[in-house]
């Protein structure tokens, strides 16, 4: 595991936005796995910059994504979908047939988590996974739990989740109580994982995840296993962790700039 410690936000986003250009310039045919949340809106920001400059080309790219909501149609401002045509796949020049996502309205979710997963192995794997992790450790929909779900499922979402993401929906209305994700192995066979983490908030959860046991009541630590894992963090993310710690667990730190 690597951690590149950025200055704040905006650093981190164009160490992580770097990190994706890389791959696509080295790889263009890359299938690239893509979160949503609040995290990665700077990194898209910048890869949007940089392909509008000529420097970047998503034509040959597929994407995958983490995750969906049961039961909202891509046309719903608070779909995963709608997010990733705002934040991406609108300025760019992917293909929308290289574009998946886990469909919240299948009527048969169960079937919809299999075609997904499939169509992930079909493709060869994930070439690039980029995660964020939420408060209670979750990466993509995967919550505690007494065990690492290892393919594509529903799950229905904890209260800390519901609490965190309820501020996107209208008063009145209810929020999805269930979603679609990725399962822990399907993010554990991509080959590469750059996971995102910025503010002082995912300090203590990251920590856990980083130096912790690994406990699938903390599903981000099953990362500590992945031989290829980069997580670019700011300071404040980072601030529950010493070098020496981190050292002492064979976790390599590289200061984005002095
Ligand atoms: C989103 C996802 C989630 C988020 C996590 C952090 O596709 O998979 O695991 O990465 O909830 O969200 P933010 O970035 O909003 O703090």
């Amino acid at each position: 595991m690597k951690i590149i410690q950025a200055k704040d936000y905006q650093e981190m986003s164009r160490v992580a936005a770097n990190i994706v250009s890389a791959q696509m310039i080295l790889f263009p045919g890359s299938v690239l796995g893509l979160a949503t949340g609040d995290t990665p809106i700077g990194m898209y920001r910048q890869l949007i910059e940089w392909y509008r400059k000529g420097d970047l080309d998503f034509g040959k790219a597929r994407t995958v994504n983490l995750d969906e909501y049961v039961g909202l149609s891509t046309e719903h401002e608070q779909s995963y979908n709608w997010f990733m045509r705002q934040h991406l796949f609108s300025q760019v020049n992917l293909l929308p047939h290289n574009i998946f996502m886990p469909n919240g309205l299948a009527e048969d979710t169960a079937a919809e988590c299999v075609r997904y997963e499939a169509n992930i192995r079909a493709m060869g794997g994930i070439d690039l996974q980029v995660l964020g992790i939420g408060h209670n450790g979750h990466i993509g929909f995967n919550e505690p739990g007494p065990v690492f779900t290892k393919n594509t499922h529903v799950v229905t979402l904890s209260e800390r989740t519901l609490a965190a993401n309820s501020r996107f929906f209208d008063s009145g209305e209810r929020m999805p109580r269930q979603a679609i994700t990725m399962g822990m192995g399907t993010i554990m066979q991509a080959k590469r994982i750059v996971l995102l983490c910025a503010g002082e908030s995912k300090a203590e959860i990251l920590s856990r995840a980083v130096l912790g046991d690994i406990d699938p009541m903390v599903p981000a630590s099953i990362l500590q296993l992945h031989t290829d894992v980069t997580i670019v963090a700011d300071q404040a993310a980072l601030g529950r962790m010493s070098m020496d710690e981190l050292s002492a667990n064979g976790v390599e730190v590289v200061t984005e700039r002095e």
